[in-house]
């Protein structure tokens, strides 16, 4: 058998309706867009085509609607290198879509609606098994149906590959998932939420050991624009804490940043890297996906990665 090679990811593709207006609404207020675009989105769809530009062999299993949007989301993928033999295509629902607002400060509001993305079975994951099996890095984040994430997880863990999972966007999970993942990446208000803390940051020792504590070794906490925390250990083997700047930028857009950071990580996993090297080179990736609008549109590829060294 070769060795595990490329990353498949499983998770959801929706079109981006986006508006940029100066100032995100409050509750029951109306404000006035500059911009109206649709654009390819969708965590599952984001991270694959973020960690493809950067030129790993990536599939990405997952379902649209048989309309318009579907039809955009997949070419898009597609045109970015990304395998999309996995992606199944239903009649009688929709495809996801996200309505996004972005502010004069690159901030945004976000609504999803999943569509065909509730429709991602078990099953779809199952017949993909040898898929699975093949691949070096299985990433995952929770825009699908839990208990086909949970399958995922669960087929990736046995066949040996690193399974990452994005807890994003946040809903408590099932220990076995948890146990099935090798990696976990939360942004620090997902991490407040999964450990039942206020706030990690004020103490990541004890962070660090809470997450010990429910079986994770390896977690990657990002901060926004003050970068990320890399904790690296377990029980019997004291964490380890190494923070990563963030590498700074003019913000333009955030939309997909996180995506970004973790299609970095899974690319980065996938050829080999240390983790501390990944969070590195995903933090540079993610920098440069802020600095331009929209999610997937945003994402460099690996020359001009190379050509920012
Ligand atoms: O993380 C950003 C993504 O979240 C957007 O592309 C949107 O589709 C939502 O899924």
């Amino acid at each position: 058998m070769s060795p595990a090679s490329g990353v498949v990811v499983v998770g959801s593709l929706n079109a981006d309706l986006t508006i940029t207006t100066d100032r995100l609404p409050s509750a029951g207020e109306t404000v006035a867009g500059h911009d109206f675009v649709t654009r390819p989105g969708g965590k599952g769809a984001n991270q694959a085509v973020a960690a493809s530009r950067l030129g790993c062999a990536v599939s990405l299993i997952g379902v649209v609607g048989d309309d318009a949007h579907g039809t955009m989301l997949v070419q898009a993928a597609h045109r970015d290198g990304v395998d999309t033999d996995s992606i199944v295509r239903i009649a009688d629902t929709p495809t996801g879509v996200a309505v996004i607002e972005v502010d004069a400060q690159g901030e945004n509001s976000i609504v999803v609606f999943p569509g065909a993305n509730g429709r991602l079975e078990p099953h779809h994951i199952e017949r993909e098994a040898e898929r699975i099996a093949a691949a070096a890095v299985v990433c995952l984040c929770l825009e699908s149906p839990l208990e086909t994430i949970m399958t995922a997880a669960r087929l990736g863990h046995q066949a040996g590959a690193t399974v990452l999972l994005n807890l994003s966007p946040f809903r408590k999970v099932p220990a076995q998932m948890l146990a099935d993942a090798d990696l976990l990446l939360v942004n620090e208000h997902e991490a407040a939420q999964l450990l039942g803390s206020t706030d990690p940051t004020i103490d990541w020792d004890a962070t660090a050991l809470e997450f010990a504590a429910r079986g994770m070794r390896d977690v990657v906490v990002t901060l926004g624009a003050r970068g990320s925390m890399v904790i690296q250990g377990g029980p019997e083997n004291f964490p380890v804490l190494t923070p990563i700047p963030a590498v700074p930028t003019h913000v333009v857009d955030t939309t997909g940043c996180g995506d970004a950071f973790t299609g970095a990580i899974a690319d980065s996993l996938a050829r080999g890297d240390g983790l501390v090297t990944a969070a590195r080179r995903a933090a540079l990736v993610a920098s440069m996906a802020a600095a331009t609008e929209g999610a997937q549109d945003s994402y460099p590829t690996l020359n001009e990665v190379r050509a920012h060294f």
